[in-house]
């Protein structure tokens, strides 16, 4: 068995809410209101996870950099723990130098800046709040401050893929790696939430055409980048999606990776329970305690999932084999019937026919021996005639013909 001494992913948000309000946006911000920035009591408790995590996002679903304190924040991260975390940005809020130098010291995995377009009309029209100016200064003085320091995280791009800046991507890459520190650029496309409004999804839609035209582009580029598809299904969403109908419902699921996601105000999700799983951290004592024993059920589904799911597959495959094996056979029983149809047919034909042959033969029996007494009773009758008129009419020839006509007779 399969031991997980720690959690795969973990997303944590410290606020809960964003500067701007980008169409696209993954939240359904007519669903979220107020904003909680996490508090230190709460942060500590957090950080009691760390040595339980395998990577930790300081902040995932909203923007970190709008916490008034995010720059203790960075430097509350024990330097032992530093290099699990990773963080998103979309770096339009002013930084301060303070937080720019702890970022720079921070010893982060790595760093993500949303960047959609260094064109400053497309820029502004994907970021709905944002000013290019804002963020260009804030790259240009992040990128300065990383440059002269060896030490600090590397910086990642994520670009969303759409109609109005397709164009510009391999541009855009180059730009990253040369002059803004890229290490990787990622092209993502939209997760399409259904809060987002669907004509925004349309009217930014791109064509197979235009996207295989940029990988032509991209294959040979010197740079490093990615593209992630969110367009796809995942078993993940089946999964979800399942629970809905009690009919559909998947008895397992295995996930991709185990993970928690934490809000700004510490209620802790088990990123594959869904619903129901959804812990204080406040409340407890002993976080760390807590989530190690959370860890150990998890992996214990984890493992139940996985026999199930192999069993679930082992019995699909048998019935997959027996349903060979019955389609092989209805083939072959209805080739059978087929021929057996056929030579139904084909014996009352003949059956037809003889009935038809055994009839004609009777007519013609019949017509022969007809005939057969014709021609004995015309024998007869002529010979009876040819005696009685010899003995008759012998050197009478007159009688004869008279008789004769009389009677209507010939010769
Ligand atoms: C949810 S945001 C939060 C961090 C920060 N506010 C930002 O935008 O950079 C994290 C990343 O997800 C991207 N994102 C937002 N909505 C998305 C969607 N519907 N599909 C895919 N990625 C999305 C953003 O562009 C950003 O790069
Ligand atoms: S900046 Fe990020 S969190 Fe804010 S609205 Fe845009 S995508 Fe959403």
């Amino acid at each position: 068995m399969e031991i997980h001494d720690k959690y795969d992913l973990s997303f944590f948000d410290v606020t809960g809410n964003c500067n701007l309000r980008c169409p696209f946006c993954i939240n359904d911000w007519s669903t979220i209101s107020g904003n909680t920035h996490v508090n230190e009591r709460t942060l500590e408790n957090v950080l009691k996870l760390l040595p339980l995590l395998n990577s930790f996002y300081l902040s995932c679903y909203f923007e970190p950099t709008i916490h008034p304190d995010f720059e203790s924040i960075i430097k509350a991260i024990p330097v032992e723990h530093s290099k699990k975390v990773l963080f998103t940005t979309n770096l339009s809020r002013k930084l301060t130098d303070g937080v720019i130098e702890a970022l720079s010291n921070s010893g982060f995995n790595y760093i993500n800046v949303s960047l959609d377009s260094l064109n400053p009309e497309v820029f502004e029209k994907m970021r709905k709040g944002a000013r290019f100016d804002v963020f260009y200064d804030n790259l240009r003085r992040l990128t300065e401050a990383f440059s002269v320091n060896h030490g600090a995280p590397p910086l990642r791009y994520i670009t969303m893929l759409n109609r109005h800046n397709i164009d510009e991507i391999p541009e855009l890459i180059e730009n990253c790696a040369s002059n803004y520190l890229s290490t990787m650029n990622e092209l993502r496309t939209i997760v399409p939430m259904a809060h987002i409004d669907k004509g925004w999804i349309k009217e930014n839609d791109i064509t197979d055409e235009r996207r295989a035209a940029l990988w032509e582009r991209l294959f040979n580029f010197p740079h490093k980048w990615m593209f992630v598809d969110y367009g796809k299904r995942t078993e993940y969403d089946e999964f979800f999606d399942s629970l809905e109908d009690p009919g559909e419902k998947m008895i397992y699921f295995v996930p991709p990776f185990i993970g928690l996601r934490i809000s700004s105000e510490g209620i802790a999700q088990l990123s594959h329970m869904g619903i129901e799983s959804r812990y204080d951290i406040n409340k407890m004592d002993d976080p760390y305690g807590v989530f190690k024993e959370i860890l150990a059920l998890h992996s214990l589904d984890v493992e139940r999932a996985r026999e199930l799911k192999k069993n679930h597959e082992e019995k699909l495959k048998i019935i997959e084999e027996k349903n060979e094996i019955i389609t092989d056979k209805n083939t072959a029983i209805s080739i059978r019937d087929t021929s057996i149809a056929n030579l139904t047919i084909e014996r009352e034909a003949l059956t037809n026919d003889k009935y038809n042959l055994a009839a004609e033969m009777a007519t013609i029996k019949a017509t022969y021996f007809y005939m057969l007494s014709q021609n004995d009773t015309k024998g007869i009758w002529r010979s009876f005639r040819h005696s009685v008129g010899k003995l008759l009419f012998k050197n009478n020839s007159a009688l004869k013909s008279s008789i004769k006509k009389f009677l209507h007779l010939g010769k």
